[in-house]
């Protein structure tokens, strides 16, 4: 069976435009393949993302030298263990978040902290680093209020020839968006290489095409769930 993971790191604010759209991708994905498990793994629900803190290096530490640990050190690593395999045995992935500060939510960061588990999600080789997740697919829904992916590859170009010659411009670029390049980045070196993405972009600085931006991400996101 395939499962789908939806993995949602937003504080649940009405009137959320990634999660309008999210839930639509969502909608559309459960009613045509419905033969599919989905699972929504809420980040800022149910205690929020088992935290890489100072308990758990300690039952790391214990783990590693084979230490008794202390019923909070187990639960800790058994929650850790649970995150972790069920990302591990998802077929699909669907990030949904904001964009705060140019980057992911704190929690967002956390979820790829806990993911990234050498043997489990990569391995170092003599070559360099091999992703372990292998032929699997994730696409990446996030709202942000300003445009960073509205110029393609030119306007990246642009943004880069005015950096060089210190032109200041108000237009921003997709390599201002660090946390789609992160994500992306983290995705591949888990092995993850077909990323989709649907940016819903702009609704900040242009009030007036509020309804039209979330309309358009709608009905992308109705035909890209079809095809997920
Ligand atoms: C704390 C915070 C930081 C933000 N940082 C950015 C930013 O760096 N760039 C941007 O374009 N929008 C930024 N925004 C605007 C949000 O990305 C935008 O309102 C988006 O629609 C939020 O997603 P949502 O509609 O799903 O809640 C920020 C918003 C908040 C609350």
């Amino acid at each position: 069976m395939t499962t789908l993971l939806v993995i949602q790191a937003h504080p649940h604010t009405s009137q959320s435009l990634s999660l309008a759209v999210g839930k639509k991708f969502v909608d559309t994905y459960k009613a045509t393949h419905p033969d599919d498990k989905v699972i929504i793994r809420d980040l800022y629900a149910d205690g929020g993302v088992p935290p890489l803190n100072d308990l758990t290096m300690e039952a790391w530490r214990k783990q590693k030298f084979g230490e008794e640990m202390s019923a909070e050190e187990q639960a800790l690593l058994k929650r850790h263990e649970e995150w972790l395999n069920e990302f591990i045995n998802a077929d699909k992935y669907v990030f949904i978040n904001p964009m705060y500060n140019h980057f992911l939510p704190a929690e967002m960061k956390q979820y790829l902290d806990l993911t990234a588990v050498a043997h489990k999600t990569f391995k170092y080789t003599s070559q360099g680093s091999v992703g372990l997740l292998k032929g699997k697919k994730a696409i990446h829904i996030q709202a942000a209020g300003s445009e960073y992916h509205q110029g393609g590859k030119w306007g990246t170009i642009k943004f880069l020839i005015k950096k060089a010659f210190g032109i200041k411009s108000k237009e921003s670029s997709a390599l201002m968006d660090l946390g789609d390049l992160y994500l992306t980045n983290m995705l591949k070196f888990y092995g993850v290489t077909d990323v989709e993405k649907l940016f819903i972009e702009g609704a900040d600085a242009h009030r007036d095409r509020r309804d039209a931006i979330l309309d358009h991400a709608m009905a992308e996101a109705e035909s890209m769930a079809k095809v997920f």
